[in-house]
């Protein structure tokens, strides 16, 4: 059954106050709710449906009259006055049945709860909708020595805890921890004085890795007083990490509940990426308890509201802390392999959907990152200075309600008196737009014309033109900046920008900073590339440069057999060469484009990529890179180890970076001796997971493989790590039968979501070896797909999105993926998230 957006009706009843009461036991948990509604004066509806699945009803009241409820699909209805009224229910479920880990389930013997997005219906009958927003009171009766909810603790002791949340909400952000959980405790004073107990709560011996989530916390906290003027609420901060989850983390009110691979980090365990990420995690959750929590959504149309927003507020929070175009860098290579991907393939949708089956299919790359990218857009159009006002107007006009993207446009409509109604469309037209640069040049006046175009998309044949900020900053022939950075705004399908007063011919360096998630196409050599590798005055367009440099080069090996590109191995050189550029930098110039980001490039140009000629020409220019820079990576792998304690600072993490990059390029040439002592002498996760990937890729894994199992056999996020690293560090032919190997291996637990990712997940991240000729990889993750689904279907669901792109690929793997994606949708009782995905890839 499909939901559209424009069916959206107002809730018939409105509540002022839950009361909800929880007698835990993992087979039979009682919850008694009480429940106050009243007629929704905004409409004239008085149908009253509350949600419930799986849910067995005890009883049910109202005004402590006993009433037999209709009980109807997805929930019940009953007859009710048209007046407030009082409704109580008591209801049985079984949390430790629960492996779809939403709603009320058993994680390693702790009780915990995922509501987001409709969750809370598995819980007890509901109207569970974000536009319903009450106060909650919850009391938990148990025998755990922790018990946990929303808001703030009312009473303690002897078997039960009673929590009151003051700040009404929507069902989804609710929360329930218990569990036998040690805190590691912080304190927090906000601007205006209020003292906030801040806790991390995990299992028993984790408590040595969260002082850098909670040191992540207080800069958060502090970041948003300092940057959009925002405060905590409540007196308590609870964070609890759990090894079954979904997601990454889920930013309940009050108590926000962590995956604990994004939460849990310590110098042995984590590596440097691991530990941006939980800050950048903790930030996200964080800051949803304004853009989410105080204003929360209408309905799950609007998802992108609060998570595009809050994704554009993490961006800008790591930024600050860490360095910002290394952080932006990092994130078009993301936004590129996942949402420019969505975008192009058969699961491209709006950036506000109009219609869905299952909400929990659109937590996507394109609701989340091309959502922020969005507001990116929005800033610069309008400015820093009308952005933090019409942020204050939003904060201001919208707290405590449940809000459209209408809501968020009108306040900058207002703000700044621009008419918003084009750049609308980034929220509607679907698609990734191509802009086509071409330029002239005549007595000092140079003109840059643009052709913007966005291609079909699944039931969006035409397109109308966006509005495009497009930073442009020129360069004149020895390399000097002639003109600063200015943002074009382009509304038109062609459009021109005219420069005068040039005394030469200069180089243009057009999208800075990425000022639209658009793919840019122009006409260029590799002599300008590598001039603005040389001398762009932008960092993001000099490691752009760079890296179309590789890619030019690496398409025509694969598609002419070209030899390695010389003009791009000498400037890629001299670029990591230069000491007066930052590591981290240095290291990601380093990094070649991807194999999913080139098939994606041929398949725009009219070829089919071929996965494997793909990773033959990436393996060749890597052998290349090595013998060229052979001095040189010797030489930075000596200059930047780190001898000071372990740090994952930016600077720290910069240095190994780039000393693990020049690793890479030295295995290829000493057969791994280097790697080999490196991972011998590890002290830290990053140095040694770093060498086991150059020993895995050298073929000379083996021992360090038995080795790194032998000492992290007790800690499941590092062999998660293990798991991944032998299959995605496989070769083509053999990465299916690794992963098939793994999986029965006695530590492969489908249960968990982690080991499911870190084994079937890392499969599809391997593409040459998932898309390998034979069909074995397709087989494994159908096989596993399939299995999964009864067990957990949104894991299932999302996994579903490897086959994606297999409308690029040549004929014989379409077949091969298409017979896959049929042996799935003809699986009895397949779940309604698994049919979805697998529908919509599969096409009409
Ligand atoms: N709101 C959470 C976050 O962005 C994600 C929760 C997603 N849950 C889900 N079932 N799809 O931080
Ligand atoms: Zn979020």
């Amino acid at each position: 059954q499909t939901i559209y957006l424009s069916d959206y009706t107002p809730p018939a009843f409105l509540i002022d106050t839950v009361h909800l009461t929880f007698r835990l036991h993992p087979e039979k948990t009682r919850v008694i709710s009480r429940i106050e509604f009243r007629p929704n004066p905004a409409t004239q509806s008085r149908a009253f449906f509350l949600h419930g699945e799986g849910v067995t009803l005890i009883r049910a009241s109202i005004d402590g009259q006993p009433v037999t409820p209709d009980m109807v699909q997805g929930g019940l209805r009953c007859d009710v006055p048209d007046a407030p009224f009082v409704w109580e229910a008591e209801v049985e479920i079984a949390p430790a049945q629960n492996t779809a880990l939403e709603g009320l389930y058993m994680s390693n013997g702790m009780y915990c709860t995922q509501c987001e997005a409709e969750g809370f219906r598995k819980i007890t009958y509901y109207p569970d909708r974000p536009d319903v927003m009450a106060t909650f009171t919850v009391r938990i009766e148990g025998d755990m020595p922790v018990m946990l909810s929303n808001g703030d603790p009312v009473e303690q002791g002897g078997g039960v805890a009673v929590w009151h949340d003051p700040w009404p909400k929507p069902a989804y952000l609710f929360a329930l921890v218990a569990g036998d959980l040690v805190n590691h405790p912080g304190a927090f004073t906000t601007r205006s004085g209020r003292e906030v107990e801040l806790n991390i709560w995990v299992r028993p011996g984790d408590e040595g890795k969260c002082a850098f989530a909670m040191d992540a916390l207080k800069k958060s906290m502090t970041w948003d007083e300092e940057v959009y003027g925002r405060e905590y609420d409540l007196d308590v901060f609870n964070i609890v990490a759990v090894d079954d989850f979904n997601m990454g983390a889920m930013e309940n009110k009050g108590l926000n509940i962590f995956n604990s691979s994004c939460v849990l980090a310590s110098p042995e365990t984590s590596t440097d990426a691991n530990f941006e990420r939980i800050e950048a995690i903790i930030a996200h959750e964080y800051f949803h308890n304004w853009t989410g929590n105080r204003i929360t959504c209408r309905d799950w149309f609007q998802l992108c509201l609060k998570e595009g927003l809050t994704v554009y507020r993490d961006s800008q929070f790591t930024s600050d802390m860490r360095s910002a175009p290394v952080k932006r860098i990092g994130d078009v290579i993301a936004l590129r392999a996942r949402q420019f991907r969505e975008d192009n393939g058969p699961l491209a949708h709006p950036v506000r959907p109009e219609s869905f089956v299952e909400i929990n299919n659109f937590y996507t790359a394109t609701v989340y990152e091309k959502g922020a990218e969005v507001i990116g857009m929005l800033k610069r159009l309008v400015g820093d200075e009308a952005y933090a006002r019409a942020l204050d107007l939003y904060f201001d006009r919208h707290d405590g309600q449940a809000c459209t993207i209408e809501d968020w446009l009108a306040v900058f409509e207002e703000v700044t008196g621009r008419d918003l109604g084009q750049f609308k469309r980034w929220y509607s037209q679907v698609g990734t737009p191509r802009l086509r640069v071409t330029d002239d040049y005549k007595d000092g006046t140079y003109t840059l014309h643009f052709e913007q175009e966005t291609p079909p998309t699944p039931g969006q044949p035409d397109k109308a033109p966006q509005v495009l900020p497009i930073a442009v900053g020129l360069l004149g022939p020895n390399g000097d900046e002639v003109r600063e950075t200015t943002v074009l705004e382009m509304t038109e399908a062609k459009q021109s920008f005219v420069f005068e007063g040039l005394s030469a011919r200069p180089v243009p360096s057009i999208l800075r900073d990425f000022s639209a998630p658009v793919v840019l196409e122009r006409e260029t050599d590799n002599a300008e590339r590598a001039f603005l590798l040389a001398h762009d005055t932008d960092p993001f367009n000099k490691w752009e440069a760079g890296r179309a440099l590789a890619r030019e080069g690496l398409i025509a090996m694969i598609l002419q057999g070209a030899a390695p590109d010389a003009a791009y191995l000498d400037a890629v050189q001299s670029m990591a060469r230069d000491d007066s550029l930052d590591p981290a930098f240095r290291a990601l110039a380093l990094g070649l484009p991807g194999q999913d980001d080139l098939a994606q490039t041929l398949h725009d140009r009219g070829h089919t990529p071929d996965p494997q000629a793909i990773w033959d020409a990436l393996e060749t220019l890597r052998q290349a890179r090595a013998q060229h820079c052979q001095d040189l990576a010797v030489r930075l792998y000596a200059q930047y180890q780190v001898d000071a304690p372990y740090s994952p600072d930016a600077g720290q993490s910069g240095a190994r970076a780039l000393a693990n990059a020049a690793l890479a390029l030295i295995t290829r040439t000493d057969g791994g001796a280097q790697a080999q002592r490196q991972y011998d002498g590890a002290t830290n996760m990053t140095q040694q997971l770093a060498a086991l990937s150059c020993l895995l890729q050298a073929g000379k894994g083996e021992a360090a493989v038995a080795q790194f199992y032998d000492q992290w056999r007790d800690d499941r996020l590092v062999i998660d790590k293990w798991f991944m690293m032998q299959i995605v560090n496989a070769d083509p032919e053999q990465a299916a039968t690794v992963a098939g190997r793994l999986t029965q291996h006695p530590d492969f637990e489908m249960k968990n979501p982690n080991r499911f990712r870190a084994t079937l997940g890392a499969l599809a991240a391997n593409p040459a070896g998932f898309h390998h000729a034979g069909g074995a990889g397709y087989r494994l993750l159908a096989d596993w797909l399939i299995r999964l689904d009864p067990v957990n279907p949104q894991t299932t669901a999302r996994m579903c999105s490897a086959f994606e792109t297999w409308k690029r690929y040549d004929s014989s793997r379409q077949a091969l993926i298409a017979e896959q994606l049929d042996r799935i949708l003809a699986t009895p009782d397949l779940s309604r998230d698994t049919t979805e995905m697998v529908s919509r890839i599969r096409g009409a």
